[in-house]
Protein backbone atom coordinates (compact mmCIF):
# COMPACT_ATOMS: atom_id res chain seq x y z
CA UNK A 1 0.00 0.00 0.00
CA UNK A 2 1.35 3.42 -0.56
CA UNK A 3 2.63 5.37 2.19
CA UNK A 4 0.41 8.56 1.96
CA UNK A 5 -2.80 5.92 2.14
CA UNK A 6 -4.63 5.26 5.60
CA UNK A 7 -6.94 2.23 4.23
CA UNK A 8 -8.07 0.83 1.22
CA UNK A 9 -11.80 1.49 0.74
CA UNK A 10 -12.31 -0.65 -2.48
CA UNK A 11 -9.80 -3.23 -3.66
CA UNK A 12 -8.81 -3.78 -7.15
CA UNK A 13 -11.18 -7.16 -7.18
CA UNK A 14 -14.54 -4.97 -5.50
CA UNK A 15 -13.91 -2.36 -8.27
CA UNK A 16 -13.95 -5.80 -10.54
CA UNK A 17 -17.39 -6.51 -9.10
CA UNK A 18 -18.74 -3.05 -9.24
CA UNK A 19 -18.12 -2.46 -12.77
CA UNK A 20 -19.54 -5.86 -14.10
CA UNK A 21 -22.58 -4.92 -12.20
CA UNK A 22 -22.53 -1.58 -14.01
CA UNK A 23 -22.26 -3.04 -17.01
CA UNK A 24 -24.86 -5.45 -16.76
CA UNK A 25 -27.63 -2.91 -15.95
CA UNK A 26 -26.15 -0.45 -18.73
CA UNK A 27 -26.36 -3.35 -21.58
CA UNK A 28 -30.04 -4.67 -20.17
CA UNK A 29 -31.14 -0.70 -20.80
CA UNK A 30 -29.02 -0.01 -24.20
CA UNK A 31 -29.37 -3.69 -25.94
CA UNK A 32 -31.22 -2.51 -28.57
CA UNK A 33 -29.25 1.40 -29.10
CA UNK A 34 -26.23 3.22 -30.23
CA UNK A 35 -24.65 4.89 -26.97
CA UNK A 36 -22.55 7.67 -26.80
CA UNK A 37 -20.39 7.77 -23.36
CA UNK A 38 -19.31 11.28 -22.27
CA UNK A 39 -16.02 10.61 -20.20
CA UNK A 40 -15.58 13.65 -17.34
CA UNK A 41 -11.78 13.55 -17.66
CA UNK A 42 -9.28 13.02 -16.37
CA UNK A 43 -10.37 11.70 -12.82
CA UNK A 44 -13.21 8.95 -14.97
CA UNK A 45 -10.77 7.60 -17.40
CA UNK A 46 -9.84 4.48 -15.76
CA UNK A 47 -13.24 3.78 -15.21
CA UNK A 48 -14.56 4.48 -18.48
CA UNK A 49 -11.65 2.30 -19.49
CA UNK A 50 -12.69 -0.70 -17.50
CA UNK A 51 -16.56 -0.57 -18.10
CA UNK A 52 -16.52 0.39 -22.00
CA UNK A 53 -14.68 -2.79 -22.07
CA UNK A 54 -17.79 -5.06 -20.97
CA UNK A 55 -20.96 -3.07 -22.93
CA UNK A 56 -22.02 -4.67 -25.89
CA UNK A 57 -24.02 -2.12 -27.90
CA UNK A 58 -22.10 0.40 -30.31
CA UNK A 59 -20.08 2.81 -28.10
CA UNK A 60 -19.09 6.47 -29.30
CA UNK A 61 -16.68 7.97 -26.54
CA UNK A 62 -16.46 11.46 -26.02
CA UNK A 63 -14.34 13.28 -23.58
CA UNK A 64 -14.67 16.78 -21.12
CA UNK A 65 -13.30 18.33 -19.26
CA UNK A 66 -14.83 20.40 -15.90
CA UNK A 67 -13.02 21.76 -13.12
CA UNK A 68 -14.72 22.96 -10.07
CA UNK A 69 -11.58 21.76 -7.67
CA UNK A 70 -8.42 23.30 -7.79
CA UNK A 71 -5.74 21.30 -5.31
CA UNK A 72 -8.24 21.50 -2.52
CA UNK A 73 -10.25 18.79 -0.70
CA UNK A 74 -13.33 20.29 -0.66
CA UNK A 75 -15.76 21.46 -4.15
CA UNK A 76 -16.29 25.17 -5.14
CA UNK A 77 -19.74 25.93 -6.92
CA UNK A 78 -18.39 27.13 -10.27
CA UNK A 79 -18.37 24.55 -12.80
CA UNK A 80 -15.53 25.65 -15.57
CA UNK A 81 -15.90 23.48 -18.73
CA UNK A 82 -12.67 23.71 -19.94
CA UNK A 83 -12.95 20.88 -22.56
CA UNK A 84 -15.68 20.46 -24.52
CA UNK A 85 -17.46 17.18 -26.61
CA UNK A 86 -16.04 17.41 -29.92
CA UNK A 87 -19.55 15.74 -31.97
CA UNK A 88 -23.44 17.09 -31.89
CA UNK A 89 -25.40 14.62 -29.61
CA UNK A 90 -28.88 15.74 -30.80
CA UNK A 91 -31.18 12.96 -30.81
CA UNK A 92 -28.45 10.15 -29.21
CA UNK A 93 -28.61 8.59 -26.24
CA UNK A 94 -26.13 9.48 -23.66
CA UNK A 95 -24.55 8.72 -20.74
CA UNK A 96 -22.25 11.22 -18.72
CA UNK A 97 -19.36 8.95 -16.36
CA UNK A 98 -18.02 10.52 -13.29
CA UNK A 99 -15.73 8.93 -11.06
CA UNK A 100 -17.48 10.51 -7.84
CA UNK A 101 -20.81 12.59 -7.03
CA UNK A 102 -20.00 14.86 -4.00
CA UNK A 103 -21.47 17.56 -3.60
CA UNK A 104 -23.38 16.80 -6.92
CA UNK A 105 -22.38 20.62 -7.92
CA UNK A 106 -20.33 19.21 -11.43
CA UNK A 107 -22.85 16.57 -12.29
CA UNK A 108 -26.00 18.59 -12.40
CA UNK A 109 -24.10 21.36 -14.59
CA UNK A 110 -23.13 19.84 -16.97
CA UNK A 111 -26.47 17.89 -17.48
CA UNK A 112 -28.28 21.16 -17.60
CA UNK A 113 -25.93 22.24 -20.04
CA UNK A 114 -25.99 18.90 -22.33
CA UNK A 115 -30.09 18.55 -22.19
CA UNK A 116 -29.89 21.97 -24.43
CA UNK A 117 -28.45 20.03 -26.72
CA UNK A 118 -31.59 18.06 -27.19
CA UNK A 119 -29.97 14.46 -26.95
CA UNK A 120 -32.58 11.37 -27.32
CA UNK A 121 -31.81 10.87 -23.51
CA UNK A 122 -29.15 11.36 -20.90
CA UNK A 123 -28.06 9.68 -18.11
CA UNK A 124 -25.79 10.15 -15.39
CA UNK A 125 -22.95 6.86 -13.91
CA UNK A 126 -20.76 7.47 -11.42
CA UNK A 127 -18.77 5.32 -9.86
CA UNK A 128 -18.79 6.42 -6.42
CA UNK A 129 -21.30 8.43 -4.45
CA UNK A 130 -20.95 10.59 -1.44
CA UNK A 131 -24.23 11.67 -0.34
CA UNK A 132 -23.34 12.94 3.01
CA UNK A 133 -21.76 16.03 1.09
CA UNK A 134 -24.87 17.06 -1.56
CA UNK A 135 -25.88 20.11 -2.21
CA UNK A 136 -28.20 19.69 -5.11
CA UNK A 137 -31.26 17.42 -5.46
CA UNK A 138 -29.33 15.61 -8.28
CA UNK A 139 -30.59 12.13 -9.31
CA UNK A 140 -27.92 9.73 -10.58
CA UNK A 141 -29.23 6.97 -12.87
CA UNK A 142 -26.39 4.28 -12.05
CA UNK A 143 -24.34 4.03 -9.43
CA UNK A 144 -21.27 2.20 -8.49
CA UNK A 145 -21.47 2.29 -4.70
CA UNK A 146 -21.63 4.35 -2.03
CA UNK A 147 -19.09 5.47 0.46
CA UNK A 148 -18.21 7.52 3.66
CA UNK A 149 -17.61 11.00 3.46
CA UNK A 150 -13.77 10.72 3.50
CA UNK A 151 -11.75 12.06 0.90
CA UNK A 152 -10.70 9.08 -1.36
CA UNK A 153 -8.37 8.94 -4.02
CA UNK A 154 -6.59 6.08 -6.81
CA UNK A 155 -8.57 4.36 -9.57
CA UNK A 156 -8.94 7.56 -11.55
CA UNK A 157 -9.42 9.37 -8.39
CA UNK A 158 -6.28 12.62 -7.79
CA UNK A 159 -4.98 14.98 -4.97
CA UNK A 160 -3.59 17.99 -6.64
CA UNK A 161 -3.22 15.54 -9.64
CA UNK A 162 -1.43 12.93 -7.78
CA UNK A 163 -2.49 9.58 -7.01
CA UNK A 164 -4.60 8.65 -10.00
CA UNK A 165 -2.94 5.64 -11.14
CA UNK A 166 -3.56 3.78 -7.76
CA UNK A 167 -5.63 0.64 -8.89
CA UNK A 168 -7.56 0.91 -5.35
CA UNK A 169 -9.49 3.59 -4.09
CA UNK A 170 -7.76 4.25 -0.99
CA UNK A 171 -8.64 7.09 1.87
CA UNK A 172 -5.75 9.51 2.24
CA UNK A 173 -3.94 10.34 4.49
CA UNK A 174 -5.23 13.48 6.43
CA UNK A 175 -1.30 14.30 7.01
CA UNK A 176 -1.29 15.03 3.60
CA UNK A 177 -3.78 17.62 3.10
CA UNK A 178 -3.79 19.12 6.93
CA UNK A 179 0.02 20.02 6.34
P1 LIG B 1 -18.92 17.71 -6.98
O1 LIG B 1 -19.12 18.74 -8.04
O2 LIG B 1 -18.79 18.31 -5.62
O3 LIG B 1 -19.96 16.60 -7.04
O4 LIG B 1 -17.50 17.11 -7.19
C1 LIG B 1 -17.19 16.20 -8.14
C2 LIG B 1 -15.71 16.23 -8.42
O5 LIG B 1 -14.96 16.52 -7.23
C3 LIG B 1 -15.24 14.87 -8.86
O6 LIG B 1 -15.27 14.78 -10.25
C4 LIG B 1 -13.85 14.82 -8.31
O7 LIG B 1 -12.94 15.35 -9.23
C5 LIG B 1 -13.84 15.71 -7.11
N1 LIG B 1 -13.93 14.95 -5.85
C6 LIG B 1 -14.94 14.92 -4.96
N2 LIG B 1 -14.69 14.12 -3.92
C7 LIG B 1 -13.47 13.60 -4.17
C8 LIG B 1 -12.62 12.66 -3.45
O8 LIG B 1 -12.96 12.12 -2.37
N3 LIG B 1 -11.44 12.39 -4.03
C9 LIG B 1 -11.03 12.93 -5.20
N4 LIG B 1 -11.76 13.80 -5.89
C10 LIG B 1 -12.98 14.13 -5.39
MG1 LIG C 1 -13.15 14.83 -11.39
Amino acid sequence: MHKDIESILLSEYQLEDIIEKLAEEINNDYYDKELVLIVILNGSMVFAADLMRKLNMPIYLEFMKASSYGTDTTSSKVVNVTMDIKTDIKDKHVIILEDIVDSGNTLSNLKAMLLKREPASLKLCTLLDKPDRRETDIEVDYVGTIIPDEFVVGYGLDYAQNYRHLPYVGILSRSVYEK
